[in-house]
């Protein structure tokens, strides 16, 4: 028989550890770390094995819940599975319960519903559904926050979808401590998915996530549910994007797009230039390039500027790209293209607050680099995409079909890309220049050196 050992857990963050210590050595949180027995007694009866295939549980596609937004399906990789639990984490304020809001009331149409509102009152969240035309009558509104209660009407209901808001707001019996601390927040997220899994209601779980407590919060659970979403938009937006980080039951790095608008949250059924609002006259160090986010093409705009440095060492920001990466295209373009930039500061700003991870954007940079250089703009139907090599070749970058066209659908006329990238058979309406050096593309999108 195995010794049962102490193990400590802190109750800040939730870690850990095996020996009692006067700070958590992960959180660094002093005097938190408490006791907890250690591993549970053995099973005696052997576990049950089920053939993989026979599993009665498996859900077929047909069973998914379909959320009334396509774009959230999609994200969610075709709508809610029966059973799941699924985490929706976001800042306070950018519309987590105004979008499950308009879920539950989708749903709620031809299943029973559960709506459970720790942080609304029900007389707040029905004000909220006549001012999103959503018929809240079928919905199965409930202020309450103990969570066995909750648990009990669900069952009783057989709800086919429950919506806890927030999961900070409810408490369980089981777990000795106030609403919202980490203890909490395990205990409930774990008879949630309880809940979940035997009675094959799929469950719907709101998490705060605030700057200080991005940890102690939904991150925390992140591992006890099958689906974790996001909801993130850029300070000042209407534009609401919801990316999956994890999925049990889809592809992860999926985006749906949103706008929130007077009536609640719509769908953004094409989102490619949503990113793209342009001065109207073309200024040096500007183009736009195609990226591909969450598996679809997106028009976005970058911008350089490169200005005569002033004092000390030259300055390199690079805001929404990775600053090493620009380091290395400066290098690369001062021994390929002839441009030295080593007394100018540069600053290089995907607009939008969008963050570009792939090595697409290396082309546009360098030609806004040299644009705004010679303080030359560049024609307003120029896209570029393309990934820069050390040696000064311009290699070619996957789905470059779907980036011309989709530049092609948003009225671009000039595309200078890698030659890999280049179709064989040249198109009507747009212009693709293949280049397979910096020099050559430069010339392709500025016009000749003077
Ligand atoms: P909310 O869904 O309450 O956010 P969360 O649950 O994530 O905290 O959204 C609140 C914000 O959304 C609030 O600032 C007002 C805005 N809003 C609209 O612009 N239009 C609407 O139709 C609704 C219901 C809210
Ligand atoms: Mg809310």
């Amino acid at each position: 028989m195995a010794r049962l050992n102490p193990i400590f857990v802190c109750t800040s963050c939730g870690g850990e550890t095996l020996k009692w210590q006067g700070q958590c050595p992960l959180c660094g949180e002093w005097n938190s770390l408490e006791q907890r027995t250690g591993a549970r007694a053995r099973a005696t009866a052997p576990a049950a094995a089920v053939a993989l295939g026979s599993a009665s549980g498996a859900a077929p596609a047909s069973a998914r819940l379909g959320s009334g937004a396509a774009e959230l399906d999609r994200v969610l990789g075709g709508g809610i599975v029966p059973g799941s639990v699924i985490l929706l984490g976001g800042d306070p304020g950018i519309g987590k319960s105004t979008l499950l809001l308009q879920v539950a009331a989708h749903i709620a149409a031809t299943r029973a519903v559960i709506y459970a509102s720790g942080e609304e009152s029900v007389a707040q969240v029905n004000l909220r559904a006549g001012r999103l035309n959503l018929s809240a009558a079928a919905l199965g509104l409930v202020a309450e926050t103990e969570l066995a209660a909750i648990l009990a009407l669900s069952a009783e209901r057989r709800a086919a979808l429950l919506v806890i808001d927030s999961i900070q707001t409810v408490q369980s019996a089981a777990a000795q401590t106030a609403a919202g601390a980490v203890s909490q927040l395990r205990e409930c997220t774990a008879e949630l998915v309880r809940h979940a899994k035997s009675t094959g209601t799929a469950v719907v779980i709101v998490g705060h996530v605030t700057k200080e407590g991005a940890i102690a919060g939904p991150r925390l659970l992140e591992h006890l549910v099958d689906t974790v979403l996001y909801f993130e938009s850029e300070a000042g937006s209407r534009y609401r994007i919801v990316r999956a980080t994890k999925n049990r039951f889809g592809a992860v790095n999926e985006l749906g797009f949103f706008a929130m608008t007077a009536s609640g949250l719509k769908e953004v059924k094409n989102p490619a230039a949503i990113f793209l609002a342009r001065a109207p006259e073309p200024a040096p160090g500007s183009i736009v390039t195609v990226t591909r986010d969450g598996g679809r093409p997106l028009l976005i705009e970058v911008q350089a500027l490169v200005d005569r440095m002033r004092f000390g060492a030259p300055r390199r920001i690079a805001q929404g790209l990775d600053a090493n990466r620009l380091a290395m295209l400066l290098a690369a373009v001062n021994r390929h293209a002839g441009i030295s930039l080593q007394e100018h500061d540069v600053f290089v700003n995907v607009v939008g607050g969008i963050e570009i991870a792939e090595t697409s954007w290396d082309l546009p940079v360098v030609i806004a680099l040299a644009s705004s250089l010679h303080g030359r703009a560049l024609p307003a139907e120029l896209v570029a995409f393309g990934e820069i090599g050390l040696t000064g070749e311009v290699r070619p970058v996957a789905y470059g079909d779907e980036r011309l066209r989709e530049a092609q659908a948003q009225g671009f006329r000039l595309a200078v890309v890698p030659q890999g990238n280049a179709p064989r058979k040249p198109g009507a309406e747009l212009r693709v220049v293949g280049v397979s050096r910096i020099a050559e593309a430069l010339e392709a999108a500025l016009g000749p050196r003077s």
